[in-house]
């Protein structure tokens, strides 16, 4: 039971400001998708929440509690792939459970195979390629515990079909086990198909420009996609996007 707050938040490197007084919140179950120009500062927010770095201003909290600069309450990957290159692909993945204490091994196994990968749980992240890497990250942050998982751009290495399944799959893992998810992407079509709600951040220093909030029932699946309603929620936000 989460909820995940960003009251105010502004961040500067050197002179120039990224962040600009940027408030908006998660409510607990929810999936929320943020869309904004490539630099208008989406990771940088992602690695404040992550407790990477800490804002000039402005506090993040979870359930009311401020975790400014506080690592590991949630659940972070960052953009580029983070895997320990020391580590195998099993052991990467237990990542989060083994600092929680608490591991999994048969549920991570099966994991790694639903996403296409059986048989490197024992290989290192170097004999897999970009988007296989970008899979491997996506299941550590799915199995670590924190009710609340930030997911930097997961599937922007995919090909259409993979990246289709793997949507699904993680629709499908997100209403089995209920956590909130703020999602970052620059694909439109993803960020309606996936989300609640879609908040769409100006051009750097990023405000939040817009927020919509995505009528479709669920489970979704493709077919939603091709239908009429949904390609005139594709312009409305393609619009949003570029004025
Ligand atoms: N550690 C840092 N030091 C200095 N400048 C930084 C640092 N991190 C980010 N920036 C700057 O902050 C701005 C926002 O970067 P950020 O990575 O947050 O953008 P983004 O929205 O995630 O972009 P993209 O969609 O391309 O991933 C950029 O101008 C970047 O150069
Ligand atoms: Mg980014």
């Amino acid at each position: 039971m989460s909820k995940l707050e960003i009251k105010n938040i502004s961040k500067s490197f050197g002179d120039q400001l990224v962040l600009q007084d940027l408030s908006f919140s998660i409510n607990d179950g929810e999936f929320v998708s943020i869309l904004g120009p490539s630099g208008s500062g989406k990771s940088t927010l992602f690695r404040l929440i992550g407790g990477i770095s800490s804002p000039d201003s402005g506090a993040i909290y979870i359930d009311g509690e401020k975790i400014n600069g506080k690592r590991g309450a949630i659940s972070y990957t960052p953009q580029a792939s983070s895997l320990f290159p020391w580590r195998t692909i099993l052991d990467n993945v237990l990542l989060g459970q083994e600092i929680a204490g608490k591991i999994d091994k048969e549920q991570a196994v099966k994991m790694i195979e639903r996403a296409g990968l059986k048989g490197y749980e024992n290989e290192y992240p170097h004999k897999l390629s970009g988007g296989m890497q970008q899979r491997v990250s996506f299941i550590r942050s799915i199995l670590s515990p924190q009710s609340i998982i930030c997911l930097d751009e997961p599937f922007s290495a995919l090909d259409e079909l993979t990246r289709l399944e793997m949507q699904k799959w993680l629709l499908s893992i997100w209403s089995e086990h209920k956590r909130s998810i703020l999602f970052v992407t620059h694909n439109i079509e993803e960020a309606i198909y996936l989300s609640d709600r879609i908040i769409v951040l100006s051009s750097k220093p990023a405000m939040v420009k817009k927020e919509f909030t995505i009528p479709f029932k669920r489970p979704r699946n493709e077919d939603s996609l091709l239908t009429e309603e949904f390609l005139q929620w594709k312009k409305l936000i393609y619009q949003e996007l570029k004025d």
